[in-house]
């Protein structure tokens, strides 16, 4: 039985304990959170606690906070327990741990459920030992776990930040777009579906269309005339150069 203690219950950490909860040959020792009311949600689960001082030794701790405060909170719980592992997918493998490791989720988190079997699930230590005790966990949960290094997960944060939260960003601008106008947004729906399901088997320079890259330079003239602030009009001017560029022969 692995006894894991769960630091943070944010959106990781309160998706890591719903998972865990029910994961065979695991058992969630105690949950941490700073803030105290939020623990209330988790109290049925495992014993929990605002105190660092309440904290007992579990054959693993999985930090789930903010990346700013992960160092000074594992230097403070370092002699707690043999193994802490933090969730991030910027900060590097830290040190101050008896073992250290990195146990992140290559997904974005918000309150709604996710299925966390397909998870990409990107794993490093400083050992053997320690990298056989999360992959084993790992595996419990998920069917796609990976070994990645600090120096890879930096980029493949990167790469997700483009990928996913600027992404998401353009879906607030098309609704806000929408909104104002008077349509649904769901009508952008199979738009939407077909751009991700296309990059799965067409490379992203092949699978571009539209006004940028046919060059229709009074469509784009017009689209830049409804849109409504400087800073609008600069993130379509921005995304309709690197589009061109990239498209140069
Ligand atoms: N969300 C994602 O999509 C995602 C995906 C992969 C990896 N991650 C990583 O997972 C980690 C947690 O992210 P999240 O999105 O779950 O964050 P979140 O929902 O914003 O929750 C932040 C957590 O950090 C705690 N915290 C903040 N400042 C703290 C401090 N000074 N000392 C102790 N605890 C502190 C918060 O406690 P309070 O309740 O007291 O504020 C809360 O438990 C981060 O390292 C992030 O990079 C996030």
């Amino acid at each position: 039985m692995l006894e894991i203690c769960i630091i943070g219950t944010g959106r990781v950490g309160s998706q890591l304990i719903r998972v865990l909860s029910h994961t065979n040959g695991v058992k969630i020792t105690q949950i941490y959170n700073r803030t105290k009311i939020k623990l209330k949600a988790f109290e049925s689960i495992a014993p929990t606690t605002s105190e660092i001082s309440d904290l007992k030794s579990a054959n693993l701790a999985l930090i789930a906070v903010k990346d700013d405060a992960i160092a000074p909170l594992i230097s403070s719980i370092a002699s707690i327990f043999p193994i802490i592992a933090h969730t991030s997918g910027s900060l590097g493998l830290q040190k101050h741990a008896q073992n250290n490791a990195v146990f992140y989720p290559l997904q974005s988190f918000s309150q709604k459920e996710i299925d966390f079997n397909q998870v990409p699930l990107c794993l490093e230590a400083d050992n053997r030992q320690t990298l056989d005790t999360i992959e084993n966990l790992a595996k419990k949960i998920s069917t796609q776990v990976y070994n990645v290094t600090t120096e890879q997960r930096k980029y493949l944060h990167l790469a997700a930040v483009f990928a996913n939260n600027f992404t998401n960003q353009m879906y607030a601008m098309a609704q806000k777009i929408c909104q104002a106008n008077n349509l649904d947004f769901e009508i952008l729906h199979p738009l939407i579906q077909e751009t991700a399901t296309k990059i799965k088997t067409t490379p992203a320079i092949e699978a571009q269309t539209g006004p940028a890259l046919r060059q229709d330079t009074q469509t784009m003239q017009r689209h830049l005339k409804l849109l409504s602030t400087p800073e609008e009009k600069e993130i379509y001017r921005l995304l309709s150069r690197a589009i061109q560029n990239t498209h140069k022969l």
